[in-house]
């Protein structure tokens, strides 16, 4: 097996203890090590059984699943995540281990921490849709204002609870601090993808390789993608049930092989993608990648579906750059454009399907894209004109208008265009364009009303 440079770096960093930056450097193939054959003694200092020792008694749950994990194996510990400088903004030393020391550690561990072994996967991170998911939900007025004044009633105690028990729990939140540098509770726990932290890092690694066991293994398979992927607005989860990839893993998915090295796992590991399968992992000559958009070629999630053609997600220079909340962009995936996209795509499907089963299913996929395209643009058009005449409700969500659209491309036209792209037929049709088709006649009985009338109906 060719051994990436990737993994020389994190292991030299880990095994001689130096930063990255000077690791980076160095790209030698230094042997065949694959995981099983992979052996660091690193020994632990005295410190770091410390943290062991005395947690194993606190907290076993941590200490438990990190002995499982590839870092116990390679020496990687405790210190090595939560210690963090004297000057960081997360610099704390509410564990009583350490009080009163010279270390400083932090409840929370930023990518950034990451980023010292593991740079490729944070930087691709950082140019995905993944990345801008907790500033995304802050970043539209209109968003803030159905979660904090119709959802949370303008509460003045109470009107973060939808925020804090709903989105940021798969978007990800902006971490704030207290006086005693611990996260407060609007903010934390979450497993949010995008979460923000103090130190500017960007991003949730637990969200698919849930702690203390960072498993490639668990992060291969469908569950650490369903924990969000789910429901009426993007149940991919529930598309893939109902694809026949769904229904192969689902028969002896048990089976099949989740641990063998990055780029090294293929079929005959397994006989059917996973999510990250087409989503991330390497296959045959395409290299494994963190950024999730990568190998789109439309937004499916937006109002109207357009072709990505916006280069790469942007989280990294205009977050942790300037510290200010900017737009992520929607029309970001591959950096070279959407067909490259598309292409990246095929390539996974080749490995298991000829060039024809793979161009022809993409066909009629992409028609029902833009037969979506043209039912959201009447809807669109109803409802701009409705606007402009003053005939919707100053409350939208109590304007049945207004709801029949926002659930025509928000729930069932996601539904549609997901379930095409892959082979969800129950999502594609019933769940998705025959209740497009009834929406759509709906928001003209009531469109057709107002405008003749020139009032809206009781
Ligand atoms: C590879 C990095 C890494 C290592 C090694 C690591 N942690 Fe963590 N730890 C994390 C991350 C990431 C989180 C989640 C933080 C967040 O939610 O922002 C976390 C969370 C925690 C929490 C708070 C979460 C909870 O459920 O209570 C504690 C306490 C903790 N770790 C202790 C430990 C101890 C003790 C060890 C050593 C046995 C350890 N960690 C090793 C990365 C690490
Ligand atoms: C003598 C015992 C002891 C030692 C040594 C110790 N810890 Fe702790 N640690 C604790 C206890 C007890 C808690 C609090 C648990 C709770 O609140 O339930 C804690 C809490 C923590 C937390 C959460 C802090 C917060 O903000 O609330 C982290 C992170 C942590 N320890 C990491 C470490 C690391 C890293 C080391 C080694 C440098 C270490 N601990 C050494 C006992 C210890
Ligand atoms: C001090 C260096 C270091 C830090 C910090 C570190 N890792 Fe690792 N990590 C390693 C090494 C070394 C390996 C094993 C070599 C390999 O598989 O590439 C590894 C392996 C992994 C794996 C693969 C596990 C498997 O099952 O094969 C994941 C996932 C991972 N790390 C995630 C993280 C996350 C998330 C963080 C931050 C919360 C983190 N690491 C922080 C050094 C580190
Ligand atoms: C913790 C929740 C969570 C998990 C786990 C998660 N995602 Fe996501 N995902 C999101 C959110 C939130 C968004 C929307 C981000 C945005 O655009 O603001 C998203 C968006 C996406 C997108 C579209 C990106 C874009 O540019 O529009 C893809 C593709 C995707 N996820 C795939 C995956 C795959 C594959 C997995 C599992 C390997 C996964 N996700 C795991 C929450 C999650
Ligand atoms: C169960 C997890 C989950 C919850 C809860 C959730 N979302 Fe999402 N959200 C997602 C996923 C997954 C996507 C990506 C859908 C896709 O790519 O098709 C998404 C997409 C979005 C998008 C479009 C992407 C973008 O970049 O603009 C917005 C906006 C959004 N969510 C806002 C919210 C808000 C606001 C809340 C709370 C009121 C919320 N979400 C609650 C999982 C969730
Ligand atoms: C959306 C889910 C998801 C998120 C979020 C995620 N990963 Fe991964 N990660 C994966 C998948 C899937 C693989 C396996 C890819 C493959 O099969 O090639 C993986 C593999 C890895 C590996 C092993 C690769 C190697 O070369 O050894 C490391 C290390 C890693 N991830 C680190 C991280 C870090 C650091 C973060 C946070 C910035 C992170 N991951 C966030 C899904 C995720
Ligand atoms: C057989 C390959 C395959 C599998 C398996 C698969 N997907 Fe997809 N996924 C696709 C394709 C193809 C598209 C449409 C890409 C395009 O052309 O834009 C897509 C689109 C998406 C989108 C919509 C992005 C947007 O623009 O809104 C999300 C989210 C997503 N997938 C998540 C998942 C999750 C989560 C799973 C597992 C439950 C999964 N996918 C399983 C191939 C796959
Ligand atoms: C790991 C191998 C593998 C990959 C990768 C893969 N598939 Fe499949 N796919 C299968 C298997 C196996 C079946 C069941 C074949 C059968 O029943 O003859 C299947 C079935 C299908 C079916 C149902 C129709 C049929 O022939 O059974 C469609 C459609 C499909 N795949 C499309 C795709 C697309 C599109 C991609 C890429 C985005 C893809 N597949 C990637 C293995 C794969």
């Amino acid at each position: 097996m060719q051994l990436k440079s990737l993994v020389v770096r994190s292991l030299l960093a880990s095994v001689l203890g130096i930063s990255s930056t000077l690791a980076a450097k160095s790209t030698e193939y230094i042997g065949d090590l694959t995981h099983k054959h992979l052996k660091v003694t690193r020994g632990l200092t005295p410190e770091a059984k410390r943290c062991i020792q005395c947690h194993s008694d606190k907290t076993p749950g941590h200490v438990n699943d990190w002995k499982q994990s590839r870092h116990a194996h390679v020496g990687v510990s405790c210190i090595d995540c939560h210690s963090v400088a004297k000057d960081s903004p997360m610099a704390a030393q509410n564990c009583p281990g350490v009080k009163g020391t010279h270390t400083y550690v932090s409840v929370l561990v930023s990518p950034k921490t990451c980023t010292k072994c593991h740079p490729n996967e944070v930087e691709e991170f950082n140019h995905s849709g993944h990345a801008r998911a907790a500033l995304q939900v802050r970043s539209k007025k209109s968003m803030q204002e159905m979660i904090h004044h119709y959802e949370g009633r303008d509460h003045p105690t109470l009107s973060d609870a939808p925020e804090a028990t709903g989105c940021i729990q798969c978007h990800g939140s902006i971490i704030k601090l207290d006086k005693n540098k611990e996260p407060t509770p609007d903010t934390w726990p979450n497993y949010g993808i995008g979460t923000v932290y103090p130190d500017g890092g960007v991003g949730n690694c637990i969200s698919c390789h849930s702690g203390h066991k960072f498993s490639i293994a668990e992060s291969r398979k469908p569950a650490a993608c369903a924990s969000c992927h789910l429901g009426p607005d993007h149940p991919d989860i529930e598309i893939y049930n109902n694809s026949m990839h769904g229904h192969i893993f689902n028969s002896e998915g048990n089976t099949w092989k989740y641990d063998s090295a990055p780029d090294a796992w293929e079929p005959g590991d397994y006989r059917a993608p996973t999510c990250a399968t087409c989503h991330m992992s390497g296959i045959g000559s395409l290299k494994s990648t963190h950024n999730v958009s990568r190998r789109l070629k439309w937004n499916l999630w937006a109002p109207i579906s357009k072709l990505r053609d916006g280069g790469y997600e942007t989280a990294e220079t205009t977050f942790e750059n300037t510290g200010k909340m900017t737009k992520g962009n929607p029309l970001a995936g591959n950096p070279n454009g959407s067909k490259a996209g598309r292409a990246e795509m095929e390539q996974v499907c080749k490995s298991c399907h000829i060039t024809l089963h793979t161009k022809n299913f993409f066909k009629v996929g992409d028609e029902q894209v833009k037969l979506y395209n043209e039912y959201a643009k009447d809807g669109k058009a109803m409802i701009t004109e409705l606007s402009k005449k003053g005939l919707m409700l100053k409350d939208k969500w109590a304007d049945p208008a207004f709801r029949i659209w926002f659930h025509l491309w928000h729930h069932e036209g996601r539904r549609m265009r997901q379930g095409a792209l892959m082979g969800g037929p129950d999502y594609s049709h019933w769940h998705g364009v025959f209740e497009v088709q009834q929406d759509i006649r709906e928001l003209r009985a009531i469109y057709n009303k107002r405008m003749k009338s020139g009032k809206i109906e009781e």
